[in-house]
């Protein structure tokens, strides 16, 4: 096994990231983002939330933005279908000063539910 296989550096969202939707059921998915295609994409991807009766697929809305502030511009985090767990970014500034935030919304029954993470694409490369 290569050593560079074990240096997988992965963010995963934390309910610190939330948000803000304090007791709100948005601390759900573990979202990771990687950046081993770097400098063509960063792929993130999620698991389910923890639904266990959940009748059918849930689906999900991906976007991101350049830094941290609510006003910046969002675009879509390319999915395959609305239900895939997995996104591609694949149009970001390389060494930009400040963070991407990829938000993922799982379309629940019981309403959307946003998780927030940040990332920059040199620190998840691999
Ligand atoms: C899921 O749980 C809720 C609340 O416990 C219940 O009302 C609902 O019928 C359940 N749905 C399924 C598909 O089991
Ligand atoms: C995350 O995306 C959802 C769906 O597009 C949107 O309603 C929500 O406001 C976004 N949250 C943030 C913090 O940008």
């Amino acid at each position: 096994m290569r050593p560079s296989l074990l240096l997988v550096v992965a963010l995963w969202a934390g309910c610190a990231s939330c948000g803000g939707l304090e007791g709100a059921p948005a601390c759900h998915l573990q979202v990771q983002c990687r950046a081993f295609r770097y400098p063509i994409a960063v792929d993130c991807s999620w698991a389910p939330p923890p639904a266990p009766n959940s009748s059918g697929p849930t689906s999900y809305i991906t976007t991101y933005r350049l830094g941290l502030a609510l006003r910046g511009e969002s675009r879509p985090c390319l999915q395959p279908t609305p239900e895939t767990r997995r996104c591609a970014i694949r149009d970001f500034q390389m060494f930009s000063m400040v963070p991407y935030v990829l938000n993922v919304t799982a379309v629940l029954p019981g309403g959307p539910s946003s998780t927030l993470l940040p990332f920059v694409p040199e620190r998840i490369t691999l």
